[in-house]
């Protein structure tokens, strides 16, 4: 199956989807969007209320921030994938809880595997805590870090931006670094290919195994 026709079964398996008792307050599950051959993935943590009656990512005041993020860089929303940790809104917006988030997971393992991004952006505690476990935001923010074979970098999430404005300058500077980032990881690919003697190709991930996260030497 392409990568196209992979994330379409997901979003068809995720709007039907009973597997935690967040299907039973959703209007509508909120898959992700975004292009399949995505370098740039986005994980948020779950939809909130307008993303809940559209049915998108990202599409409230935390969305309209992560836009002009975006812009901020050169990109546009098409440009990049968009998803969250939980695909159904958590009641009033509270935090997702350990068995909702273990429930979805898969459904976002299948999502980067098919994406095969060159970097990974989680976006608040939810989505660190799956590449970076315990770690705190505050002291790896902005750092990006090889996992799983995927660059990974944990950024504050933008809807903590707009309440507090030290935190949206940082967020600002963190984004800036991306491009940077997306250099690097081409740059290492075409070495790899280089090394193995076959023509250049996007990163691909390494065969899953337990790592401590690797600090990227350029950062
Ligand atoms: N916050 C998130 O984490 N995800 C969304 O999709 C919207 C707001
Ligand atoms: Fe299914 Fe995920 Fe929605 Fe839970 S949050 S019902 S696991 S799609």
């Amino acid at each position: 199956m392409s990568s196209e026709e992979i994330l379409k079964e997901v979003a068809l398996e995720v709007s039907t989807c009973a597997k935690c008792k967040l299907c039973n307050g959703r209007t509508r599950a909120v898959p992700g969007e975004g292009t399949p051959t995505a370098k740039i993935l986005f994980i948020g943590e779950g939809p909130g209320y307008h993303e809940d009656k559209q049915g998108r990512p990202f599409v409230g005041p935390a969305g309209q921030f992560l836009d002009e993020l975006l812009a901020s860089i050169s990109l546009k929303r098409s440009d990049v994938f968009i998803t969250n940790v939980v695909k159904c809104r958590p009641p009033n917006n509270r935090d997702p809880e350990q068995d909702e988030i273990a429930a979805c997971d898969d459904y976002l393992d299948r999502q980067i595997a098919a994406i095969q991004p060159q970097v990974i952006v989680t976006l608040g505690r939810f989505s660190m805590t799956k590449f970076f476990g315990n770690e705190r935001i505050s002291v790896i923010h902005g750092r990006a870090r090889k996992k799983d074979g995927y660059i990974c970098i944990a950024m504050y999430h933008p809807a903590a931006g707009l309440h507090q404005a030290s935190l949206k300058d940082a967020i600002r500077q963190d984004f800036k670094k991306i491009p940077l980032i997306v250099a690097e990881a081409d740059r290492m690919a075409a070495e790899a290919s280089t090394r193995s003697g076959n023509q250049p190709k996007p990163a691909k991930p390494a065969q899953k195994h337990e790592e401590p996260p690797q600090q990227l030497s350029l950062f």
